[in-house]
């Protein structure tokens, strides 16, 4: 567990939390609780996304992959005691103002069950050798991807008590930067290496699955990306300055390059 929390990672979900909590004039202590139940269960999906039986993946966050070095039988618990750890750590977490700890732990199960991320990377799964359409390609990317950094978003906001006019506005902006996100790491499992990226480049397209740019080209693709970051730019305003990180985050998902 502590193998590949701590191998590093952008934890741009903790951070997206946290910038939430802000956005919504709350004091981002009350949502780290949030953040690090987020950052478990993505860790946890990497673990298991790398698994010979899934992606088959030898590098990650510039280490071997979990199963590398612990084996597949430990890397599967590792995930499992990662995904348990999520939940341990935001049940005992404080009630926000105006939502429960149980809202909060239904928020997260929903987004990491079977009708979003585990629901996901099953079609993903399914959906290798290619033929999906742009729509089902759409849905897999919402779903495995765009649904946690929505969630962590939602969930710092919800931890600052925010009002659903301004959960609302977090919504559309993870759904749109979201969406965006996952087109951007189909690009680049093309265009970088597997040294900046720190996981194996090119993985995509020997495994036959259908990404933006298999369906779009490339450049259609980074249009796309573009467009949904302007989206979700769009969806900040009722939020004010407040949001400023948000805005910056969101170019800096745009313009990443690993
Ligand atoms: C990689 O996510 C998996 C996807 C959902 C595309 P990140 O690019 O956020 O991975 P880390 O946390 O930085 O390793
Ligand atoms: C992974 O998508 C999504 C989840 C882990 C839920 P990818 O399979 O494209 O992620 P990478 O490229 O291996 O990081
Ligand atoms: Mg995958
Ligand atoms: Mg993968
Ligand atoms: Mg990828």
């Amino acid at each position: 567990m502590r193998y590949s929390v701590f191998a590093g990672g952008k934890r741009l979900r903790p951070i997206l939390c946290l910038a939430a909590a802000e956005a919504c004039e709350g004091n981002d202590t009350l949502a780290i609780p949030a953040a690090c139940a987020v950052e478990c269960i993505h860790t946890y999906s990497l673990i298991h996304d790398d698994l010979p039986c899934m992606d088959n993946d030898d590098l990650r966050r510039g280490n071997p992959t979990n199963h590398r070095i612990y084996g597949e039988a430990v890397a599967v618990l590792a995930g499992d005691a990662l995904l348990t750890l999520a939940f341990e750590i935001i049940g005992f977490s404080r009630p926000a103002r105006k939502y429960s700890t149980g809202d909060m732990v239904h928020e997260l199960a929903l987004t990491a069950g079977s009708k979003h991320l585990v629901g996901g990377q099953v079609m993903d799964i399914e959906g290798e050798g290619g033929g999906l359409s742009s729509r089902e390609l759409r849905f897999i990317h919402e779903s495995k991807t765009a649904a946690l950094l929505t969630c962590s978003l939602r969930l710092g906001a919800m931890a600052a008590g925010a009002s659903p006019r301004r959960l609302a506005a977090l919504t559309k902006f993870g759904q749109s930067t979201g969406l965006a996100f996952q087109v951007i790491d189909d690009i680049l499992d093309i265009t970088q290496s597997s040294e900046k990226l720190g996981k194996s480049a090119g993985k995509d397209m020997a495994a036959n699955k259908t990404t933006y740019p298999s369906l779009h080209g490339l450049q259609k693709s980074r249009r796309e990306a573009a467009r949904l970051t302007s989206v979700a730019i769009a969806a900040l305003k009722p939020l004010g300055s407040k949001a400023s990180r948000l805005h910056e985050m969101a170019h800096y998902l745009l313009e990443r390059d690993y």
